[in-house]
């Protein structure tokens, strides 16, 4: 079954690929789905000569295009970037909501797809849900002075005992931004937009790994071959 799930999970990265064209600035997202899609990138650069600048939401999916050979830049060359793909964890059936973040690089991964003029989202269909929350935590990221105020206020909102995240080691999992994640499990999410805004109210968060409004297209991989879902 895992064996199946990356298969999909390659098929989207793959089909996401093929929008690259040279000359690109493209957002490159973080998680095991990127991680097919960068090494897809690499086999293009590398087989076909296709020339672009990769933009990379955390520092694994920067090393993993290093050693294929891409280049990278930053946003001190440019503020736009002209494609962005990336994974995610939960997405409403149907729709270009869902949840982002599991692989902790949430914030950055938010900047990239804010500044990219197509957003694309690769998923295989195991990760469609009826409703945002039903099998994963909502991450925020949060500073790391006065969390406890931040996941107190959480918990008012409906967030089970929420704690901060931690690393392999059982230590305090830290972003590359240096912030601290709250994994937070609300349960199936009646009003995302509501919980959303209540959020980010609060004083010490940064950025929810809710994505409500910025997703430009989903690619699902399913037994069928790829689903497109456009706005
Ligand atoms: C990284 O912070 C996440 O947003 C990932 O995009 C998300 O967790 C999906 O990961 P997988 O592709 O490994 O399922």
């Amino acid at each position: 079954a895992d064996e199946l799930r990356a298969q999909r999970k390659q098929e989207a990265a793959r089909h996401a690929a093929s929008f690259v064209e040279p000359g690109m600035v493209v957002g490159l997202g973080t998680g095991s789905t990127s991680a097919f899609f960068i090494d897809e990138l690499g086999r293009r650069w590398n087989r076909e000569g296709l020339r672009f600048k990769g933009i990379p939401t955390s520092e694994r999916s920067a090393q993993q295009a290093r050693e294929l050979g891409i280049e990278l830049t930053d946003f001190s060359e440019q503020t736009r970037i002209d494609l962005a793909v990336d994974g995610a964890d939960e997405v409403l059936r149907g729709r270009l909501t869902l949840i982002k973040g599991l692989g902790g690089a949430l914030l950055r991964e938010k900047i990239v797809a804010h500044a990219a003029d197509r957003f694309v989202v690769i998923v295989d269909d195991k990760k469609l849900v009826d409703k945002l929350g039903t099998t994963a935590p909502v991450p925020i990221e949060v500073t790391p002075f006065g969390w406890e105020c931040a996941a107190e206020r959480l918990g008012r909102l409906g967030a089970r005992a929420p704690k901060p995240r931690m690393d392999r080691n059982g230590q305090l999992y830290v972003t590359d931004g240096g912030n601290m994640i709250i994994d937070c499990h609300f349960g199936p999410i009646e009003d995302p937009l509501y919980l959303f805004t209540e959020i980010a109210k609060i004083v010490g968060v940064i950025e929810s790994g809710m994505f409500l409004d910025d997703v430009s297209e989903v690619l699902v991989a399913t037994e069928h071959g790829i689903d497109r879902l456009t706005a």
